[in-house]
């Protein structure tokens, strides 16, 4: 099975604020859901807790949400205590390629076990206290990227980024 994270960030590497993304870009949205339809997701407890009420579960793909306390309920998901215990479950049901989705504390986890990362790289710096974590350049190598200009419905232009580890 192959691990992959799949992530937005601004130039300044922010993620997140106040439980929430700061941007709003629908062509990153359509990219994240087409990429992971499907296909297992995997995030932490604080993720799942931030998305609106219409998308928990985010349709179509099992949900898996990481906390540590034993008795936390996420109706439409499944719990699990660790990051790792997920991906075992993913592997064991069948899943060639599970999805890491955030937040900023899960892909920290995160990062010591993919084998791809999804990246969408937003030409803007933005505030926020999230941020995706740094990643060694020489451990990991970019196998494409596909550039999306400002247009009426983005107020940012973006890259949408994978990169390999090697
Ligand atoms: N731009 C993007 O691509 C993107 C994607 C996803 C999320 N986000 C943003 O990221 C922010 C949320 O990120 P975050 O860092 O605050 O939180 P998070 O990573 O979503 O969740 C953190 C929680 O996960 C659980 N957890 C973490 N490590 C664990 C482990 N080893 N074992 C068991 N449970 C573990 C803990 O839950 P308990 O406290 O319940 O134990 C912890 O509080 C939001 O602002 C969201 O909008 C951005």
């Amino acid at each position: 099975m192959i691990t992959s994270m799949i992530a937005a960030m601004g130039s300044n590497r922010v993620i997140g604020k106040d439980n929430d993304i700061p941007w709003h870009l629908p062509d990153d949205f359509r990219y994240f859901k087409e990429t992971t339809k499907n296909h297992y997701v995997i995030m932490g407890r604080k993720n799942w807790e931030s998305l609106p009420p219409k998308f928990q579960p985010l349709p179509q793909r099992p949900n898996l949400v990481i906390t540590r306390q034993s008795d936390y309920l996420a109706e439409g998901a499944t719990v699990f205590q660790s990051l790792e215990d997920a991906l075992a479950t993913a592997r064991k049901m069948g899943e060639k390629e599970a999805f890491i989705i955030g937040g900023g504390e899960i892909y920290r986890q995160g990062l010591a076990l993919a084998d791809k990362i999804y990246l969408t790289e937003i030409n803007g710096d933005f505030e926020g206290e999230i941020t995706f974590p740094e990643f060694d350049q020489g451990k990991w190598i970019e196998i494409s990227r596909d550039h999306h200009d400002i247009d009426d419905k983005h107020r940012y232009s973006f890259d949408f980024v994978v990169y390999k580890k090697k």
